[in-house]
C-alpha cells in the first residue's frame, strides 16, 4: 500500500483554490524564479567532485551551438500519436499536462503522489546544453532546463535495494490514436536506468528547453535525458517512477531485442543491425545538414565511461 508523505498530500489540499486553478501559470512562475539563466553559473553553482570534471567538458554554450529551436520542435518522435514526425507534433498538442503528479514506489522509504509544482518548488532550474543522439543516426543540440533526477528520487528516500528504475509514461487515449494498435509497441511506453546511471549528475529531468517550458510534442511537462544513451532512452511525459531490485522490460528493448537494449549507450562501433551507427547528421548545421562522426557515449565519455565494466560493454546495444 502506498503511504503518503507529507510532501504527498495532494496540492488542491494545501494550495489555495485560486491559485490551484491557475496551476500552470504558477508552475511558469517557479520556473522564471529558479532558472539559472545559463551553463556558466551552472558549473560556478556547484562543487561536487562530479561537477568539478564537467568542467573541463565541452558541456558549456562556448563549444554546442544548439540546434534551432524551431527544427527541435518540430522534428519529434512520439509513438502514442503517431510514427511520422510532423504528424506526432500536430497531434501532441491535443496532449493535458496540467494538473501532473507523479507516482514514485518500489524499493524506497517514503513511496507517494509527488505533484508537479512541489517538485519544482524546491529545484534549482539549470540550463543543460546537451547533444540528443537518435538511434535513427540524427543528431540535435539542445539547451534543456531541468533538474538532476537524483534529487526527486531522493525525495522518496531510494533504498539500498533499489539497483533499477523504471518509467512509465502517460497515457491519454482520446489523445493518442497509437495507443489503439500494438503493432509495433506496447504501451505504456516504459523505459528504464540502473541506478548509477539514474543518479549520475548528467542524468536530468527537463521540464524546459530554450529557457521556456517544454513543448507538449517535446515531452511536456517533464521527461528523462540521458545524454549518452540513444535518444529513446530519454522518455517523455512521465507519470510513474518505480525503484527496483531487478532490471524492467523497457519498450523498444521488448519489441525489438536484437536492435533495441536496455542499455543503448551511443556507440559508433556497433551498428544497428539495418544501419551503420558510425556517423550521424546533425540537424540544422549550416544550409545542408552536415554528417559527423559518432562519439563513444555521445562524447560525454570522461563523464560515465567509469559506470560500465567489460561485461556491461557486451551489452552496449
Ligand atoms: N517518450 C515517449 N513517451 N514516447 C515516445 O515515442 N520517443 C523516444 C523518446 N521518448 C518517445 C519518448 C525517442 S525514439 C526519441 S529519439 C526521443 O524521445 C525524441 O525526443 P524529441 O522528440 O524531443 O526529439
Amino acid at each position: 500500500m502506498i503511504i503518503k508523505t507529507t510532501k504527498a498530500i495532494p496540492s488542491h489540499e494545501i494550495t489555495d483554490e485560486h491559485v490551484f486553478k491557475a496551476r500552470r501559470t504558477l508552475i511558469k512562475s517557479l520556473f522564471a524564479a529558479t532558472l539559472v539563466g545559463n551553463s556558466q553559473s551552472l558549473l560556478a553553482q556547484t562543487n561536487s567532485a562530479r561537477w568539478q570534471r564537467l568542467t573541463q567538458s565541452d558541456l558549456s554554450a562556448k563549444t554546442l551551438t544548439p540546434t534551432p529551436a524551431q527544427l527541435v520542435k518540430e522534428y519529434t518522435n512520439y509513438y502514442e500519436f503517431s510514427y511520422n514526425k510532423e504528424d506526432s507534433t500536430k497531434l501532441a498538442q491535443a496532449l493535458t499536462v496540467d494538473p501532473w503528479s507523479i507516482e514514485i514506489s518500489g524499493e524506497v522509504e517514503q513511496p507517494g503522489k509527488f505533484y508537479l509544482e512541489d517538485i519544482l518548488s524546491k529545484q534549482t532550474l539549470e540550463e543543460r546544453i546537451y547533444r540528443f543522439r537518435c538511434v535513427e543516426a540524427w543528431s540535435m543540440v539542445v539547451p534543456w532546463v531541468g533538474f538532476p533526477l537524483v534529487n526527486l528520487l531522493n525525495m522518496a528516500k531510494p533504498l539500498s535495494s533499489a539497483n533499477f528504475v523504471k518509467f512509465t509514461t502517460t497515457q491519454q487515449p482520446d489523445a493518442m490514436p497509437n495507443l489503439r494498435s500494438e503493432a509495433i509497441l506496447q504501451w505504456p511506453y516504459i523505459e528504464g536506468l540502473r541506478i548509477d546511471e539514474a543518479t549520475h549528475p548528467l542524468t536530468i529531468l527537463a521540464v524546459g528547453m530554450y529557457g521556456d517550458t517544454l513543448p507538449k510534442q517535446n515531452g511536456a511537462p517533464l521527461r528523462l535525458i540521458v545524454p549518452w544513451k540513444y535518444g529513446f532512452k530519454s522518455a517523455k511525459a512521465i507519470v510513474k517512477i518505480e525503484l527496483l531490485k531487478k532490471a524492467p522490460l523497457t519498450s523498444w528493448n521488448r519489441s525489438a531485442p536484437d536492435e533495441y537494449g536496455f542499455y543503448a549507450n551511443v556507440n559508433p562501433r556497433i551498428p544497428h543491425p539495418r544501419w551503420s551507427q558510425n556517423s550521424e547528421r546533425l540537424l540544422g548545421s549550416g544550409f545542408f545538414t552536415s554528417r559527423r562522426q559518432t562519439e563513444l557515449f555521445n562524447g560525454y565519455g570522461d563523464q560515465v565511461a567509469g559506470l560500465y565494466n567489460d561485461m556491461d560493454l557486451r551489452h552496449f546495444f
